[in-house]
């Protein structure tokens, strides 16, 4: 794998640098619900700091603003409040949301120019948004000399692990409600894995019509509701029956998932098995959280669904590497090159 140049064979001293992170973070009431990705772009901030740079400028997007009306709900004040917080160092300034410029999207070398202006080093650590061609990922790393973040680089290690030799047996489990996003990374990967298990509402999909060219280890029951009643009435079945909708894994499925990951020595996880932001249909998630948590070898957990539940199910600390990337891990292990990263020199 072509590795990026290191931000740590950058000579920032005294030097103005523009750093992309990626602190498109969840916003609740005005404020960072969720600051995991801003503590997840702090080593790179500290080392430039501690490097002796001048002035650190950190930009990023928020959300999708489209509109007018939109601009006051992605500011980036609450993010640039929690930056404060914890770098507590005023060489650290925080930019508007790179999306209000119109430029940013259609990677414009304009508003590239007016990002790299006045600055002296690009460093990119926004792996989160690598896979996409904008100016503050793209243009802006032909305009200034570019390094990789300490937060990029460990997400193409740890990510890059599982396209390399991995210890077996090498068990994939995915979810979620698309089958369609998943079809190209689990082609790649699923077919150099020992095991593939399907859960969420894409496994009805798959066993209507197996996209894979391997198959796939399915649900064998499902907590099922009643798609029509007033109060949340649910069944355990193998199939939902008609009218209901299957929106959990059964006890059934969670033991033999549990069973299929036992003795794995390399896990990738990515998404839910069912509606787990209900408690009525976590625990087959949170099962499946648990397993891979139980996994002594390495393990891997992408998305920010899944992320969400090794969290709320207390198993964070036992996860190899938890990404940050959503879709930028998936582009990255369907084996594609990200933009964000082919901008920057090799090392
Ligand atoms: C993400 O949350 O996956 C990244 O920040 C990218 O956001 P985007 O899909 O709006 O480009």
């Amino acid at each position: 794998m072509r590795l990026p140049r290191s931000v740590r064979d950058a000579d920032v001293d005294g030097k103005a640098v523009l750093v992309r992170a990626d602190l498109n973070v969840p916003l609740e009431g005005g404020r960072v619900a969720d600051d995991a990705r801003i503590r997840a772009s702090l080593p790179t901030l500290r080392l430039l700091l501690e490097r002796g740079a001048r002035e650190v400028r950190v930009c990023s997007h928020l959300g999708r603003p489209k509109t007018d009306e939109d601009r006051a709900k992605y500011a980036m004040d609450p993010v640039r409040a929690r930056v404060a917080e914890l770098v507590g160092d005023d060489r650290v300034t925080v930019l508007e949301n790179t999306r209000f410029n119109a430029g940013e999207t259609k990677n414009d070398e304009g508003f590239a120019r007016e990002l790299a202006d006045g600055c002296d080093v690009y460093v990119i650590d926004a792996f989160g948004s690598a896979h996409r061609a904008h100016s503050s990922t793209e243009a802006v790393a032909h305009i200034l000399p570019a390094y990789a973040g300490l937060l990029l680089l460990a997400e193409l290690e740890h990510l890059g692990r599982l396209l390399g030799d991995v210890e077996r047996p090498f068990v994939i489990v995915s979810g979620g409600a698309k089958v369609e996003d998943k079809v190209a990374v689990l082609t790649n990967l699923g077919s150099r894995a020992d095991r593939v298990l399907i859960g969420g509402k894409m496994a009805e999909d798959v066993r209507a019509e197996n996209p894979f060219p391997f198959e796939a280890l399915l649900p064998v029951d499902v907590v099922a509701a009643d798609a029509f009643a007033a109060d949340a009435q649910t069944q355990v079945a193998p199939e939902p029956p008609d009218g209901w909708l299957g929106l959990d894994i059964g006890p059934k499925s969670r033991e033999q998932f549990a069973a299929a990951l036992e003795g794995a020595r390399t896990i990738f996880w990515n998404g839910p098995m069912g509606v787990f932001e209900w408690p009525a249909f976590a625990e087959g998630t949170f099962a499946v959280a648990r397993a891979v948590a139980a996994c002594d070898g390495f393990t891997v957990v992408g998305g920010g669904d899944s992320v969400r539940a090794v969290y709320e199910a207390g198993v964070a600390d036992r996860i190899s590497w938890i990404s940050t990337g959503g879709g930028a891990s998936l582009e990255f292990l369907e084996g594609k090159e990200l933009p964000g990263v082919a901008a920057i020199p090799a090392a």
